[in-house]
């Protein structure tokens, strides 16, 4: 289930598969250069945090590999500058940073061990490292999905319906996804689930993708608009929630599409548990709350206009943050693929940060 192929390496560049034109069109894209990476994250061709991580570590690895720089005095420079343009394009999945930051401190690491070589050996043990390493990220991104999705599935319903918001399946990470990933190991193991996909105005993940990719694994998705939710909780019939997340500070506090904070207030609200699902790259413990993560503000046209046709008056104001913070005292808990974190989170966060592993809640 979920091998969908967002994105990977090939001999031509790294190939998307064009996520603004699902779900009418499967058509795919090869970047070349890492400029045109930079483009595929920014105008949203690939998105979700683990894709976006793995897309800014194949994007470095691409402009290490196809600079035609003679020498490391040479190329350096022009790694910085892909390190800073690649981060320029979306600032608030915090795995976009950590992705080059793989490549780019393995860069820093060969230029030292490979002094002394000549230079067309060292670029040559460079540029092959730094491939291997982007792929590497890639498989480990896969199996850290499935590694989620074994120690969350048990946190779902045997029998029963789960509400998500925006897209965090095989769409948003190499394959399997975080939290569609927990919802396919617990169908894997038998559950029944059906899914409630948040449509997510005004990207619309959950219409176009979640559904679309959940389709494809036979697994029951209904869409609903984004204020339907807290009507069918009432009704009793969501047993519970799962999303994914950009960012988690290091308090817990959650970072995730526009839309979640309501989500999350909602099912606390209806005593319904609320899980996120992110791999430990997601974690950032360099900033301590939510209120120090910074949220993307998109273009105004993302709202006022739908498939073209313009939907709002000219001259009204128009907000498009596209993330919000869920603070942690509304999350039940966060799956990882190092385990289960649990309130209160600043210890279960720190613990896990260090290792610890009495603090861990161990897999069912
Ligand atoms: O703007 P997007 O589509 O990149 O936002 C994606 C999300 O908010 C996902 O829920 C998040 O990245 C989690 S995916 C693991």
């Amino acid at each position: 289930m979920g091998m969908i192929p967002t994105l990977e390496w090939t001999d031509a560049g790294v190939r998307f598969l064009d996520q603004t034109k699902l779900p009418l069109e499967e058509v795919y894209v090869t970047a070349t250069t890492y400029e045109e990476v930079a483009t595929v994250i920014r105008d949203m061709i690939v998105r979700g945090a683990p894709a976006i991580g793995v897309s800014a570590a194949m994007g470095m690895a691409l402009g290490v590999d196809r600079s035609t720089a003679t020498s490391v005095d040479a190329l350096s420079p022009e790694v910085e500058t892909m390190a800073g343009v690649l981060a320029g394009t979306r600032p608030t999945a915090v795995n976009l940073f950590w992705g080059i930051a793989r490549i780019h401190d393995l860069y820093k690491k060969l230029v030292q061990e490979t002094a002394g070589k000549p230079e067309a050996e060292r670029l040559r043990i460079i540029k092959d490292a730094v491939v291997t390493e982007a792929e590497q990220v890639y498989t480990e991104d896969i199996a850290t999905c499935r590694t989620m999705g074994r120690i969350g599935e048990h946190l779902l319903p045997r029998h029963g319906t789960v509400l998500t918001h925006c897209n965090a399946g095989a769409l948003c990470a190499a394959g399997y996804g975080t939290a569609l990933g927990v919802i396919r190991a617990a169908v894997e193991a038998g559950a029944d689930i059906h899914v409630l996909a948040d449509e997510t105005r005004p990207y619309l993940q959950g219409a176009r993708l979640t559904a679309w990719e959940l389709l494809q694994d036979n697994i029951p998705t209904t869409v609903l608009c984004d204020n339907m939710s807290g009507a069918l909780m009432r009704q009793g019939r969501i047993q519970a929630v799962i999303v994914g997340a950009d960012r988690i500070a290091a308090n817990g506090d959650v970072a995730n599409k526009i839309g979640t904070y309501t989500v999350a207030v909602l099912a606390k609200e209806h005593g319904i548990p609320f899980f996120v699902a992110a791999p430990w790259s997601t974690i950032d413990m360099e900033t301590a709350t939510g209120d120090g993560i910074p949220i993307e503000q998109r273009n105004a046209r993302e709202v006022t206009h739908s498939n073209g046709k313009q939907m709002t008056p000219d001259g009204c104001g128009i907000e498009n943050p596209a993330f919000d913070v869920t603070p942690a005292k509304y999350v039940t808990a966060i799956i990882t693929e190092r385990g289960l974190l649990r309130a209160p989170f600043g210890e279960s966060i720190a613990a896990m940060s260090s290792g610890q592993p009495q603090l861990m809640e161990q897999t069912a």
